[in-house]
């Protein structure tokens, strides 16, 4: 098992661009990155380095597609090879309306043998290897044998790393982001998956808020992943390089913030817009004493078109500049 995974940022849409990961990149140097979903004629129709771009700094760092058709699969990953992210993921866990629409996402779980068959042609055509991320269950699916087998079938056309979202996706009736927050949380059944298929790597993801609670996950599963309170609470992210790698070194948000604003000159020089690049900042004080005020402090510099002369560090809250 690669050692990397032990802890991973989630593929989120919206939120897991390129300036966030490289933000979060500042905070935790050993954590996994995932980029947003990419579907696959996203890729094969449109321009490939708008959606894949990224700094050298971002690494280790996953690209995550949408696909039901593996011959769409092995066009939209042949295209991606040449920028070498560390690892394809394929999204079979997503239950919006529109991915739904598209055949791809969470549906995919009822139909293991496609999946496998995306899987199978990916290594044949590419020699990459996609890794899997899915849910525990969907609809009336929520038994175990379900996701079992689902994971068996996979793993028979030679996939290696599951995560597993440990929510039942619900199709209808609940939008995406009420399957994000209604279905009960079921980490034991992402646990018994470790137990039943050891020689496979197991990530748990859903609801897990601190590194603290990361620790407690990986005594069950091979690692762990997080979104939204990578997203909410970046700077609580800065204790995990310790506290899962047991690494020595922690992280100076000063020296964070210099290196992210010398980051959005040259990005600003390349045409990237200032709200794309300050939009990851929002949260970086979040719960703490001056965090309302950063957060005003760089809107006022959105509504102004630039950072004022001393730049973020003349923003950031009074004891964090000294
Ligand atoms: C805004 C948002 C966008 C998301 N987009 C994706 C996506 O593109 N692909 C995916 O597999 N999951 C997506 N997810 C689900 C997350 O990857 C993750 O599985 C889910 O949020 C549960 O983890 P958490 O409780 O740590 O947030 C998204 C979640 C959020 C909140």
């Amino acid at each position: 098992m690669s050692d990397d995974r032990r802890l991973s940022l989630a593929p989120m849409m919206e939120r897991t661009d390129r300036h966030f990961r490289f933000l979060l990149r500042q905070i935790t140097r050993r954590t996994r990155l995932y980029s947003e979903m990419v579907v696959d004629r996203t890729l094969i129709h449109g321009d490939p380095a708008r959606h894949l771009d990224f700094h050298p700094e971002e690494r280790p760092l996953a690209l995550q597609i949408g696909s039901a058709d593996p011959g769409l699969a092995v066009r939209a990953v042949q295209i991606a090879l040449p920028w070498k992210y560390d690892e394809i993921n394929l999204n079979v866990g997503c239950p919006s309306p529109r991915v739904q629409a598209g055949g791809f996402g969470v549906v995919l779980m009822r139909a293991p043998g496609c999946v496998a068959e995306i899987v199978r042609a990916v290594y044949a055509e590419t020699g990459m290897l996609l890794t899997i991320k899915h849910r525990v269950g969907l609809d009336d699916r929520g038994d175990y044998s379900f996701l079992a087998r689902f994971v068996e079938t996979v793993a028979a056309a030679g996939a290696r790393v599951f995560v597993v979202h440990a929510r039942r996706a619900w199709t209808a009736g609940l939008d995406p982001r009420a399957n994000r927050t209604v279905p009960p949380l079921e980490h034991a059944k992402v646990y018994r998956l470790k137990r039943d298929f050891p020689e496979l790597t197991i990530v748990t993801n859903g609801g897990i808020t601190t590194p603290e609670q990361a620790l407690d996950h990986l005594r069950h599963s091979d690692g762990v992943m997080v979104g939204r309170a990578m997203w909410d609470y970046p700077w609580r992210w800065a204790a995990a390089d310790r506290a899962i790698w047991g690494e020595e070194r922690g992280r100076d948000r000063r020296a964070v913030l210099e290196r992210y604003e010398a980051y959005l000159h040259e990005q600003l020089a390349k045409g990237a817009p200032l709200r794309a690049l300050l939009r990851p900042l929002f949260n970086l004080y979040k719960g703490e004493p001056g965090g309302r005020r950063w957060r005003q402090r760089l809107d006022a510099a959105l509504r102004a078109g630039r950072l004022p002369a001393g730049g973020l560090v003349a923003l950031a809250p009074g004891k964090v500049r000294a």
